[in-house]
């Protein structure tokens, strides 16, 4: 078979997030060394912008153009390389092509989209393509899902050692977080809202722990959700709902069932946000909760998430300054309990902040994961987890290259 002329390309490299992406990966692998990539977008203008940016000179880094409804552009693209990455969103309005596109090609793919309808869609529609072509597609290589997914199977790796069995039930906290969002993710969020709204069947679907898992995989636990301020007495502190819960719980799960039940056919996990102890962690949390519910009911009524869209949220191709997403960051905290009671806690931290800074080292290593360390791996083709495909070559690429650690607390 003929070897494309790139490893890897970034689809949508002059997205907010692209930027910060393209820039790490020049900083990483130099823009034409060994490891062959390329950017690519809608805009040759643009792209040539984003390269000159970089202090580079025509032909030193290659420019594809593409328009993600274009299939015959795609086709093209996904001819020329081995691995694409995309940051064009929001995803359940222009991610499908690329996706089908890759699946068709055997294209190894992967994104940040954490809108969970979508990714149920694509899995339905083109995992029978993508196990025929040998592509593995990976959603949701950013701050969702990939600190809780990858947080999570180091905890299960550690407690099989210590232990000699996963913990059947693991709590994720977030302790510390510091950072912005950006207008890509701010449309992608509003874009479910706006969904779900009109939409009784899909805000089942969406309600399903279990919503991605593969047909028919339905335990018969329960799973706990934290929908409002309570108090963790495993943690010594008040509690409110953590708003990417709703992605990252269920790729764990999905982690989970892929993994043929590694983490136990009963395993039960949720997350939430750490608020404080005593009067004051008990204002916090209800505060924050009855902000989250504001803000949900806000995005489900057309006139309101029109003011919201229109004064609040940061417009396509807004974020957060270089300064705030250098001064970001993020402290995650794991209890992980087996069957008989024995406990283990872990800490996951990253530094610059969650969404941007963070989230493109992560997607970046994601990508050259795929095409540096799992290109010869024999791993088929299908929609893949970041735990069930990375596991700990992405935790030791994150730990040496992109600001991350992995540490087991003891008590
Ligand atoms: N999982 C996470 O942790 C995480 C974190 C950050 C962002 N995200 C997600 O990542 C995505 C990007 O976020 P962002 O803030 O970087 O978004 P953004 O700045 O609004 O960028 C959107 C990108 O999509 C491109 N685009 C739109 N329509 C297109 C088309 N028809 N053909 C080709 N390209 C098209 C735009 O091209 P132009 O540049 O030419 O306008 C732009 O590059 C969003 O879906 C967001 O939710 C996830």
């Amino acid at each position: 078979m003929k070897t494309p002329p790139h490893d890897l390309i970034v689809f949508g490299a002059t997205s907010f997030v692209g930027q910060i992406l393209t820039r790490y990966l020049a900083e990483q692998f130099g823009a034409h060394g060994r490891f062959r990539w390329a950017i690519a977008g809608r805009s040759e203008a643009k792209l040539a912008a984003l390269r000159n940016s970089l202090g580079l000179a025509a032909g030193k880094l290659p420019q594809v153009v593409a328009d993600a409804a274009d299939e015959a552009a795609l086709r093209r693209m996904c001819r020329d390389t081995r691995v694409v990455i995309s940051t064009v969103g929001p995803y359940a309005l222009y991610g499908e092509p690329l996706v089908k596109v890759c699946a068709e090609t055997g294209t190894d793919y992967c994104d940040l989209t954490g809108e969970v309808q979508w990714i149920r869609r694509m899995i339905h529609a083109h995992e029978p393509a993508a196990r025929k072509s040998g592509a593995r597609i990976v959603h949701c290589c950013g701050f969702d899902s990939i600190p809780s997914d990858l947080g999570v199977y180091f905890l299960q790796q550690r407690a099989r050692e210590r232990f000699g069995r996963p913990c059947t039930e693991v709590k994720m906290r977030v302790k510390a977080v510091r950072g912005g969002f950006s207008g890509g993710t701010a449309a992608s969020m509003v874009n479910v809202m706006k969904e779900a709204a009109a939409n009784p069947a899909l805000r089942k679907e969406i309600a399903d722990p279990y919503s991605i898992c593969p047909a028919g995989y339905a335990p018969a636990v329960r799973q706990p959700n934290v929908t409002s301020a309570g108090y963790d007495a495993d943690f010594g502190a008040w509690v409110a709902p953590f708003v990417m819960s709703a992605i990252n719980t269920r790729i764990v799960q999905r982690s989970n069932a892929l993994s043929k039940q590694s983490y136990g056919k009963d395993f039960r996990y949720d997350e939430a946000m750490l608020m404080g102890r005593g009067l004051k962690g008990r204002t916090a949390a209800m505060g924050l909760a009855a902000g989250l519910l504001g803000f949900m009911l806000a995005g489900a009524l057309p006139p309101t998430r029109w003011a919201l869209e229109r004064f609040v949220l940061p417009a396509p191709g807004e974020g957060p300054s270089a300064e705030d997403q250098r001064k970001g960051f993020y402290d995650l905290r794991f209890l992980g309990r087996t069957s008989d009671g024995r406990t283990l806690r872990v800490k996951v931290t990253g530094d610059r902040d969650p969404g941007y800074g963070s989230t493109a080292k992560m997607l970046g290593q994601a990508g050259a994961c795929l095409a540096l360390d799992l290109a010869e791996s024999g791993r088929p083709g299908g929609f893949w987890t970041p735990a069930t495909m990375f596991g700990d070559q992405l935790i030791e690429r994150l730990v040496a290259h992109s600001g991350l650690t992995f540490e087991v607390l003891e008590d």
